[in-house]
C-alpha cells in the first residue's frame, strides 16, 4: 500500500469508527454488529502498525492508554469552573427564584431543571472539532490536565461529529460530569475483592481514583463515562442562547447529554419538575443526588452575575438521603489508629442507595447514649452522599422489651490496656482512648493509613495485608516495611508469589511520593491532607519542618497555634526521630517537589504581608486579587488572625470585617489595595 493510500484508507476507517462509537455511545443505536466493528477497529490498529506516523492521538485505537505519566500538569481555566449553592428545602428554591426575578423586572422567566450528576467534573476542549485537553475542577481556576486519562471513555468523543449542516465550532469548551454506573461500580468492586484489593466505598470515589491514576493503560480498564451540561470559553459562528438549545447543540455535535430536560415557566412548575425528576432519576446511568435549576436564557444569566463561589443564576436542590430500617443485631468496638474506640453497628444486611449495608458507624458513647440505642432495637440508617452509613435513630414502636442497653468499654478490646476519656478544654470528651502506642490495633490504623490512597498509595496494602503483615510479626511500624522481602511475605495466608512480588514493588513505589504525602501519612494529630499540603509548600524539605518553631510553622498558610503546637511536639518525641531516621535511610523523599520559596520583592509593602480577602471587589475577581499579592510576595490567608496584615475588603463583607476590627487590622479597599500594588510593581 502507498503511504497516500494507506492514509486515505486510515482516515476512511477513523471516520466509519467514529460514526459507529457515536450511534453506539451517544444515539444508543447500533448500526453494525460488534464482530463487524471488531475487524474495522483490527484492520485500523494493523494499518498504523504499519505505518506508525498515522497513529495521531486521537485515533480511535488510543483509547487503550498511552504511557504513564510523571504527575498531572496544571491546566488555567479560562473560564473558572464554579460550584453551585445547594438545598434541601424547596422554599429556598422558591427564595432563590424570587431572588433571581427581582432585578431582572417583570420578564416571564423560563427554568430549565436536570439531574445533578454525582460524578466528578470535568472541562474538555474542543480546537476545531479535536479533543485537545480536558482537566478536573481543581480549586475551580487551576485544575489538573487529565486528558490522557480521558481519551480512554469510550463515550467522550475525540472528534466532534456535527450532524449534517452544522459546523464544527474553531474552539468549544464544555463543562461536565464522569461517573461510573451503578453496575460499573458493582462489577469493577467484585473484581478488586476476587483480587484481594481494597474495595471502592461508591462509585464516584471508583471514579475519582481511576481519574487520578498516573498510569492510563489502567484507566482504559475503568469502565467509566462522562456526560456535558455546561458551556466554557467557545468561538462559533452561532452560539445557542438557551440551555435547552445548547444541549441539543452539544447532541449534534456528538456529545453526550443528560437524557432529560424539564422546562419550567413559574415557582410551581420549577417545584414540580424537581418532584417529577425524583421519581425517573433511579433509571439513569449515573447516580444523582439533586436537581439542578438553571435559568434557561443565557445572556439573562449574564445580567445576574455570580458570587466568588457560584453563579447567581442557578441552584442546586439536594434530595432527602435514603433511609432503611434493619435490626441492629450487636455493637463491636473499632480501634483506630490514634487509639479512638468507635462504637460501630452490626447490623441484618439491608439494601440502601446501591449497596448492601450490614455495618454503620456509632460515633461514640455519648451518640449512642442519646439516641438510647440497644442492642436488638429496629434503627433507621440513612447514606448521605458519601459518606459511612450512619443510625439516624431507633424506632421504639417496635420495641420488645428484649432489647440490652450496651455497656461501653473501659478498656481496649484489643489490648485491654485500661482506656482514657479524652480531654478537651470544655472538660471531659466524648471519646475513649486506648493508650497503649504498641496495641496491635493502633499498628494496623497507622500502617493501613500510611498506605491509603491519600497517603503514600501503596499497591496491594489493604486491610487484610496489613493485618496479615502484624499478626506474623512481620512489621510494627511504617518504616517495617521498607525492610520486607518478597519471600518472607510470599509465606502468608493467600499471598502467593504474584501478590508479594506486586506488594514488594508497591512499596517501593512509595519511596518516591512526594513529601505531602509522606507528612500526611506520618498521621501527626491535626495534619489532614490539606495540611500536609501547606507544610511541604511553606518548607523545602522534612529536616527544615521537623527543626522549625511553632512560631515559624504558624507562618505557612493556614497553620494556627493549635496544628503548629502539634506538628512541633510530635517532631520533638523521641520514638517520632527515630521513626525519621529509618525512614531516610529506607531512601524515602524528603524534599518537597511543591516547595514555593516566598517571591517577596525586596523593599515593597507586600513582601512577608499576610492578606485576607472578603466581601465583593468593584472590579478585581477575588482570584485576580490573590495573584496580585502573591506576585509581589504577599500571602493569602482563608480566616483573619492576629498574623493578617491587611483585610482586603468589599462590598457584604461579613464576619472577617468585623472581626479585623476588633483585632485592629488594617483594612482596605480596592482603590487603595491598587494603589500599593501598582507602586510595588518590579519596574522594567
Ligand atoms: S452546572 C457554574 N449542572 O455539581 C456551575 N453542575 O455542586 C455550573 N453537577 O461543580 C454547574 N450535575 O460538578 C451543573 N446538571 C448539572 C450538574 C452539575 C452535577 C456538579 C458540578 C458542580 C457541582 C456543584
Amino acid at each position: 500500500m502507498t503511504p497516500a493510500s494507506a492514509r486515505e484508507r486510515h482516515t476512511d476507517l477513523s471516520l466509519q469508527i467514529q460514526q459507529h462509537d457515536r450511534a453506539y455511545y451517544i444515539d444508543a443505536r447500533p448500526t453494525i454488529s460488534d464482530p463487524e466493528y471488531d475487524r474495522l477497529y483490527r484492520e485500523l490498529v494493523d494499518l498504523e502498525t504499519a505505518h506508525p506516523d498515522l497513529r495521531t492521538a486521537d485515533s480511535p485505537t488510543q483509547r487503550v492508554g498511552g504511557q504513564p505519566l510523571a504527575g498531572f500538569t496544571q491546566v488555567a481555566h479560562s473560564v473558572p469552573m464554579m460550584s453551585l449553592d445547594n438545598t434541601y428545602s424547596s422554599e429556598e428554591v422558591q427564595a432563590f427564584l424570587a431572588r433571581a426575578q427581582k432585578p431582572l423586572g417583570d420578564a416571564q422567566l423560563r427554568w430549565t431543571i436536570e439531574p445533578k450528576i454525582d460524578g466528578i467534573a470535568v472541562s474538555l476542549r474542543y480546537e476545531h472539532g479535536h479533543f485537545t485537553i480536558g482537566a478536573t475542577r481543581g480549586d475551580g481556576t487551576l485544575g489538573d490536565d487529565i486528558t490522557a486519562n480521558l481519551r480512554t471513555i469510550r463515550n467522550l468523543p475525540l472528534r466532534l461529529t456535527p450532524a449534517e449542516g452544522i459546523p464544527v465550532p474553531e474552539l468549544l469548551e464544555v463543562r461536565g460530569e464522569v461517573f461510573m454506573s451503578l453496575t460499573a461500580f458493582q462489577k469493577l468492586n467484585a473484581e478488586r475483592a476476587a483480587a484481594g484489593e481494597e474495595l471502592f466505598a461508591n462509585p464516584r470515589n471508583s471514579t475519582a481514583g481511576s481519574l487520578k491514576q498516573l498510569d492510563p493503560r489502567l484507566v482504559a480498564k475503568r469502565p467509566m463515562q462522562v456526560v456535558v451540561y455546561g458551556i466554557g470559553a467557545v468561538t462559533a459562528p452561532e452560539v445557542p442562547t438557551r440551555q435547552a438549545d445548547l444541549l441539543a447543540w452539544f447532541r449534534s455535535l456528538g456529545l453526550p447529554t443528560p437524557e432529560r430536560l424539564w422546562v419550567a415557566h413559574s415557582p410551581d412548575e420549577v417545584v414540580q419538575a424537581i418532584a417529577e425528576l425524583d421519581t425517573v432519576r433511579r433509571s439513569f446511568a449515573y447516580e444523582t443526588d439533586g436537581a439542578v435549576v438553571k435559568l434557561d436564557d443565557l445572556a439573562l444569566r449574564e445580567r445576574l452575575g455570580t458570587t466568588s463561589k457560584a453563579p447567581k443564576w442557578a441552584m442546586a436542590y439536594k434530595y432527602a438521603p435514603e433511609q432503611a430500617e434493619t435490626r441492629l443485631r450487636a455493637i463491636t468496638i473499632q480501634v483506630g489508629r490514634t487509639g479512638a474506640l468507635t462504637p460501630v453497628a452490626e447490623l441484618e444486611p439491608v439494601f440502601l442507595s446501591g449497596s448492601t449495608v450490614s455495618r454503620a458507624t456509632l460515633h461514640n458513647e455519648e451518640e449512642l447514649r442519646r439516641k438510647d440505642i440497644r442492642v436488638g432495637d429496629v434503627v433507621v440508617i440513612e447514606k448521605a452522599g458519601e459518606v459511612i452509613p450512619a443510625v439516624v435513630r431507633v424506632v421504639p414502636e417496635r420495641r420488645t422489651g428484649a432489647e440490652v442497653a450496651f455497656e461501653f468499654p473501659r478498656s481496649c478490646p484489643e489490648c485491654s490496656t485500661a482506656a482514657q476519656r479524652e480531654k478537651t478544654t470544655s472538660g471531659e470528651g466524648a471519646v475513649w482512648r486506648c493508650t497503649n502506642p504498641h496495641c496491635p490495633a493502633q499498628i494496623r490504623g497507622r500502617l493501613e493509613h500510611w498506605c491509603g490512597r491519600a497517603a503514600m498509595d501503596v499497591e496491594g496494602g489493604g486491610e487484610i495485608t496489613v493485618q496479615q503483615l502484624v499478626s506474623a510479626g512481620l512489621v510494627r511500624d511504617v518504616a517495617d516495611l521498607y525492610q520486607l522481602a518478597a519471600p518472607a511475605i510470599a509465606g502468608l495466608e493467600r499471598m502467593g508469589e504474584k501478590s508479594a512480588a506486586n506488594f514488594v514493588a508497591g512499596i517501593d513505589a512509595s519511596r518516591s511520593r512526594e513529601l505531602r504525602r509522606l507528612l500526611f501519612g506520618l498521621g501527626i494529630l491535626h495534619v489532614g491532607a490539606g495540611t500536609a499540603k501547606a507544610l511541604a509548600r511553606h518548607f523545602p524539605d522534612l529536616d527544615a519542618l521537623a527543626a522549625a518553631s511553632p512560631e515559624e510553622l504558624m507562618k505557612a498558610e493556614d497553620i494556627g497555634e493549635v496544628i503548629a503546637s502539634s506538628v512541633h511536639a510530635w517532631f520533638r518525641d523521641e520514638a517520632n526521630r527515630l521513626l525519621i531516621e529509618r525512614l531516610r535511610t529506607a531512601g524515602l523523599t524528603f524534599t518537597s517537589a511543591t516547595y514555593r520559596p516566598p517571591t517577596a520583592v525586596a523593599g515593597g509593602p507586600f513582601a512577608g504581608k499576610t492578606f485576607v480577602l472578603t466581601g465583593t471587589l468593584p472590579t478585581l475577581k477575588r482570584e485576580e486579587a490573590a495573584a496580585r499579592i502573591e506576585a509581589l510576595g504577599g500571602k493569602v490567608s482563608s480566616s483573619v488572625s492576629k498574623k493578617t496584615d491587611y483585610l482586603l475588603a468589599g462590598e457584604e463583607a461579613g464576619s472577617k470585617l468585623d472581626k479585623a476590627r476588633t483585632l485592629g487590622i488594617a483594612i482596605l479597599d480596592e482603590p487603595t489595595f491598587l494603589q500599593m500594588a501598582s507602586s510595588t510593581e518590579p519596574q522594567g
